[in-house]
């Protein structure tokens, strides 16, 4: 049998057109959009979660295109690019069998026998950046006359240069250390801070300066990404540099979709290239809890497949069936990697909203009396665990102790984002729970919820984190030296560091990597926040003007990519290339003077470099 799917966005709806070859009688067209789906015509809606939907089609004649249009049940979501348009779609079938939809073209788009990304326009060229082709860029950089022409790499020996050896064979780029290479000579400073780094380039070799591993790493890093940018001549002179923030993050999230553990190897690798150095694994979400955790088996085994007959339905294109799980062994090759790179690994958990997958497996985390009606804004009902519950404590206990136990960190990121309007506002267990404790409302829930769960974890010597919305409260929130990341923008994040927090810079304007680069319909990605083109990930900064007060507070920068129209690993990578270049550089140099244009310069230079790794880029001229 063959069936055919094709849809459109036409002005606020999306008209889907399907074919089979053979007759078959009212089958349910099953897919998910971006937001909960409405029906204009062409069948009836039976279900919805979230923005998953099952719509019951009449009888298809063999060979006869049928046309259902949809639109987003809430107009304020009214489709902007092909990432809108139905995921995973499938037909079931009267007897319960399923037929998958062929896929859409998913991800940024290239010309064909191209690389992914909209191509410069003819005859338009790549400006040049005629100084240091580096990101981030040096704290200082001092010219001297001459090039060093490194064609056999480097003659230089130790870990850390081993370690950038070892990443730029895995990534097929020439052998960076080698005997008939340049001399590399190797100074110990201890008087340098621990990130920073001193290269002498001259007409005989290079020097290397820095007090220890970090530093090291990082000035070995620079060597290779300016061979890949001068063709393989480096230009002679001294780079004096240091980071400006100890925290330089990259989210993935990892529960819309599964990426495979050597994807997140390849993104560390990606990391480390331009010197980040956390990485943020967001396995767990409404649609999954990845972790194959021993204290709560049954967790990861109902949630981490989802699709047709499963506890969580296809939504965010999961289609009849899709997803997968990390196991022990997958954390400790990601922890490893990342050691040898630099980056420790951020863990985090969801609670109390973003748990429908917890909801749909733990029993007993809800109160079974909630009158209450809430949906998330991705529209799913019953996605919040209840702090009143016992259950939900004794579910919660144990999980946080095994998770943080797993990474070396010794950070446990809790979630605590979204929690949906009127939450709990049914339920007789937390009204009892408020007279008790003094809360009036739901953010005063929430952060009595989440300062008990941080004592807990400050009890076993683990430091609290949670998204920006953990503050909230008329009792100050999550408190007990709590990591908040500021995502809405970055006004939150002040008023936490005013509060006393540490705060991580992630406003969603900004770095959010998952928004669509430019407003073309045939680009990819979401808008919600903002389009966010190369120049915007660096037209901020991460203590704004009239902020300086809270100045130490701000411990870093972190892009984030969430993966609700992801479906395949490579998707990711036009997205977070060439703008995870701008989070790099807003996270690390000293100098915030690099402005858009020489931004978009240096990553016309850094282009080959992700071409040569295989790497896919968004090329929007
Ligand atoms: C978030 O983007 N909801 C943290």
């Amino acid at each position: 049998m063959t069936l055919t799917f094709d849809a459109v966005i036409d002005a606020e709806t999306i008209v889907c057109t399907i074919c089979s070859d053979t007759a078959l009688a009212a089958p349910v067209f099953c897919f998910s959009l971006m937001a909960a789906p409405a029906v204009v015509s062409g069948g009836t809606l039976l279900r919805s979660l979230a923005g998953y939907g099952e719509v019951e089609l009449p009888d298809l004649a063999a060979g006869a295109p049928h046309v259902v249009v949809l639109r987003h049940a809430n107009p304020r979501f009214a489709p902007t690019n092909r990432a809108w348009l139905p995921l995973g779609g499938y037909l079931r079938l009267a007897d319960g069998s399923t037929l998958a939809l062929p896929k859409l073209p998913a991800g940024v788009q290239s010309a064909p026998g191209q690389p992914a990304g909209v191509q410069p326009a003819p005859g338009q060229s790549a400006a040049r950046h005629d100084g240091l082709r580096l990101i981030p860029q040096p704290t200082a950089w001092s010219p001297a006359a001459g090039h060093l022409p490194v064609p056999q790499g480097f003659a230089g020996r130790g870990e850390p240069l081993d370690a950038v050896a070892a990443l730029a064979a895995r990534n097929g780029l020439a052998p960076f250390l080698s005997a008939a290479g340049v001399a590399l000579a190797i100074h110990h400073d201890p008087s340098m801070a621990d990130d920073a780094y001193r290269l002498c380039i001259a007409p005989e070799g290079v020097t290397l300066a820095a007090a220890g591993r970090a530093g090291l790493f990082h000035g070995a890093i620079t060597l290779l990404q300016l061979r890949e940018t001068h063709d393989g001549a480096l230009p002679c002179g001294t780079i004096t540099d240091t980071a400006r923030f100890a925290w330089r993050g990259q989210h993935l999230d990892c529960a819309r979709h599964f990426y495979a553990p050597a994807t997140l190897l390849r993104l560390l690798d990606m990391m480390a290239l331009f010197k980040l150095n956390r990485f943020h694994w967001h396995f767990a979400d409404d649609e999954a809890f990845r972790l194959e955790t021993a204290t709560t088996p049954a967790l990861w085994q109902q949630t981490a497949f989802r699709g047709e007959g499963l506890p969580v339905p296809g939504v965010f294109g999961g289609g009849i069936r899709s997803g997968g799980s990390y196991s022990p062994a997958d954390v400790q090759t990601v922890i490893a990697r990342g050691a040898e790179l630099g980056i420790a690994i951020l863990p985090e958990i969801e609670v109390p909203a973003h748990a429908f997958a917890i909801n749909a497996v733990i029993p007993g985390l809800r109160d079974a009396a909630d009158t209450g009606t809430e949906a998330s804004v991705q529209g799913y009902p019953r996605n919040v665990v209840n702090p009143a519950m016992p259950a939900t404590w004794e579910f919660l206990a144990p999980l946080m102790a095994e998770v943080a136990a797993m990474f070396p960190i010794g950070i446990l990121h809790l979630g605590c984002d979204e929690l949906p309007c009127d939450t709990w506002a049914g339920s007789p267990a937390v009204a009892a729970l408020k007279t008790r404790e003094g809360l009036s409302d739901s953010h005063d829930v929430q952060g009595w919820m989440m300062a008990r769960l941080a004592a807990q974890l400050q009890a076993q010597g683990i430091r609290p984190a949670a998204w920006e919305e953990a503050a909230q409260g008329a009792n100050g929130g999550i408190g007990h030296n709590a990591l908040l990341f500021s995502w809405t923008g970055q006004a939150p994040g002040i008023a936490a560091a005013r509060a006393g927090h540490d705060v991580v810079m992630c406003p969603a304007q900004h770095v959010y990597l998952d928004m669509a680069h430019t407003a073309d319909p045939a680009d990819w990605g979401a808008s919600w926040a903002a389009f966010v083109p190369l120049e915007d990930t660096i037209a901020w900064s991460p203590v704004p003007r009239g902020a300086e007060d809270i100045a130490s507070r701000v411990v870093g920068v972190e892009g984030t990519f969430w993966s609700e129209f992801t479906t395949h690993d490579r998707e990711m990578e036009a997205m977070l290339a060439p703008r995870i270049l701008g989070v790099a550089q807003k996270a690390w140099s000293m100098t915030d003077t690099l402005d858009g244009p020489g931004l978009r310069a240096l990553a016309g230079h850094i282009g080959p470099l992700f071409d040569r790794i295989g790497w896919d880029r968004h090329r929007n001229p």
